[in-house]
């Protein structure tokens, strides 16, 4: 790292300091720690995360930094302060919820804020640089290892509200790829500390899409893959929210399922399965997938799954699939 990074890199330490502080003790921050408080967020992990507050204030932030004896335009080269077309400073941030984003070793290198009055974009990020690069980083990454490790598994969620409300419901092995999609370097990241990964995306189309993705990513560096699959209107944040840290550690996390079940049902949506050529079809596109299993027993209970589901003769899909393994041979 240059010396302009360096600095940053401490800028960004005082910075999560000051926007804590603002959060905790300042007449601003009050209504976004309230705002915190509401979603269910409590004192150990606002602390744990080091959340913070950010005023709505231009000229507060740079002043700070340059009190502290920043350089104002170094800490505009890295990203770190914004500049206006007439080269002023300020703080892209204010007026929002602030999350610190660490790197592997634990330092701070960018902020996520998000927005408390329905402004947007509901998330404003810090823009990549050489020292935050969101396709190389996981959010959360260090604090999770230990259990990553000992688990020998990582649970991977969307957003930074996932991973503070599953960490303060006892899930503290969750990481999030933020807002961009996994990327393969996340992938082979991942792949290096664990051998199943646990995709517990949003529910919506969006969440579903995404999940789709990232199993073939993490397949292809041979990750074990489970997906925890939640109700269509919910992510993990807000399932939590409305049915406990219990049910989601029992029916989220505890129950995620293998990929070909989470694959069985997010194939139907391409198919009107009243009809009966749809089925027809589906049932042959699920063959298709099931060939690709490499365990004889796992075939054979998906097959037998289908039959039973679709009442079709187990003998005809078996044919079916022998036939199929063949032309994937
Ligand atoms: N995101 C972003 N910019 C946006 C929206 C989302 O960078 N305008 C990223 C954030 O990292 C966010 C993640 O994508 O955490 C997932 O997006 P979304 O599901 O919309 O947000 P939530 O994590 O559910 O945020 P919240 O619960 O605060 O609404
Ligand atoms: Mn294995
Ligand atoms: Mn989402
Ligand atoms: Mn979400
Ligand atoms: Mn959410």
């Amino acid at each position: 790292t240059n010396s302009e990074e360096q600095s940053s890199l401490e800028a960004y330490q005082w910075l999560v300091k000051l926007y804590h502080q603002l959060l905790r003790h300042s007449k601003d921050g009050k209504e976004a720690l309230e705002y915190l408080y509401k979603r269910g967020f409590n004192d150990e992990v606002i602390n744990e995360f080091q959340i913070g507050y950010s005023p709505s204030s231009r000229e507060f932030v740079p002043q700070f930094l340059e009190k502290k004896g920043f350089h104002k335009q170094k800490m505009a080269n890295t990203g770190l302060l914004a500049t206006t077309n007439d080269g002023q400073y300020y703080d892209r941030f204010q007026g929002r919820v602030i999350f610190p984003i660490r790197n592997h070793l634990g330092k701070p290198i960018g902020f996520g804020g998000r927005s408390i009055h329905g402004q947007e974009p509901k998330y404003l990020n810090s823009p990549e640089s050489a020292l935050f690069q969101k396709s190389k980083l996981l959010y959360n990454f260090d604090l999770a290892r230990a259990e990553i490790r000992r688990k020998g598994e990582v649970v991977l969620f969307e957003g930074y509200a996932d991973v503070i409300a599953s960490y303060q419901a006892g899930v503290k092995n969750g990481v999030a790829s933020l807002g961009t999609s996994l990327t393969e370097t996340h992938a082979n990241l991942l792949r290096r500390y664990v051998d199943t990964v646990v995709i517990c995306y949003d529910g919506d189309p969006a969440g579903q899409n995404a999940t789709y993705k990232a199993i073939q990513l993490l397949k292809k560096v041979g990750c074990h893959i489970r997906v925890a699959s939640l109700p269509f209107k919910y992510d993990p944040d807000q399932y939590i929210q409305e049915f406990g840290e219990e049910s989601f550690r029992a029916n989220v996390i505890e129950s995620a399922d293998t990929e070909m079940v989470f694959f069985l049902q997010y194939l139907k949506k391409d198919f009107n399965l009243s009809l009966e050529g749809d089925r027809l079809q589906y049932v042959e596109k699920v063959i298709s997938e099931i060939a690709k299993l490499s365990s004889s027993i796992e075939r054979d209970h998906y097959i037998r799954e289908i039959a039973e589901e679709f009442n079709l003769s187990y003998d005809a899909l078996s044919q079916e699939l022998m036939s199929r393994m063949r032309n994937v041979e």
